[in-house]
């Protein structure tokens, strides 16, 4: 019984929102990424083709308004950035799910699949 509380406490909520409105939510290990909570749960729209290195900008997406502070936006000058620079439709919101580390304080985060990631 322990041990299944437990497990119930390590997981987190990530809402995915398509660009035609469609969410969903999934849970995922604390200590993974947004690109894991996408992949491990076929979330349509985040490849993550390179592994989940930052090296490809497939996992591009749009951090809901609400949660921007607490994800944190992106950093000038780093590779996400220079990935991010060429990604379709890349704003002020935009980070790559492969960046966004899963813990308790993104429980309920809300992020945006871009329509396309190319
Ligand atoms: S999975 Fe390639 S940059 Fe995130």
């Amino acid at each position: 019984m322990a041990d299944s509380k437990k497990a119930e406490l390590d997981m987190v909520k990530v809402t995915f929102v398509s660009s035609d409105g469609t969410r969903r939510a999934v849970d995922i290990a604390e200590g993974e990424t947004a690109r894991e909570a996408a992949l491990f749960n076929d979330v349509p729209g985040i490849d993550g083709d390179c592994g989940g290195v930052c090296a490809c900008a497939t996992c591009h997406v749009f951090v809901d308004p609400a949660w921007i502070d607490k994800v944190g936006r992106l950093a000038e000058g780093g590779a996400e950035a220079d990935l991010l620079q060429f990604a379709e439709g890349a704003n002020e919101y935009s980070r790559l799910a492969c960046q966004i580390p899963i813990e308790p304080l993104v429980e309920g985060l809300i992020l945006h699949v871009p329509e396309q990631q190319y």
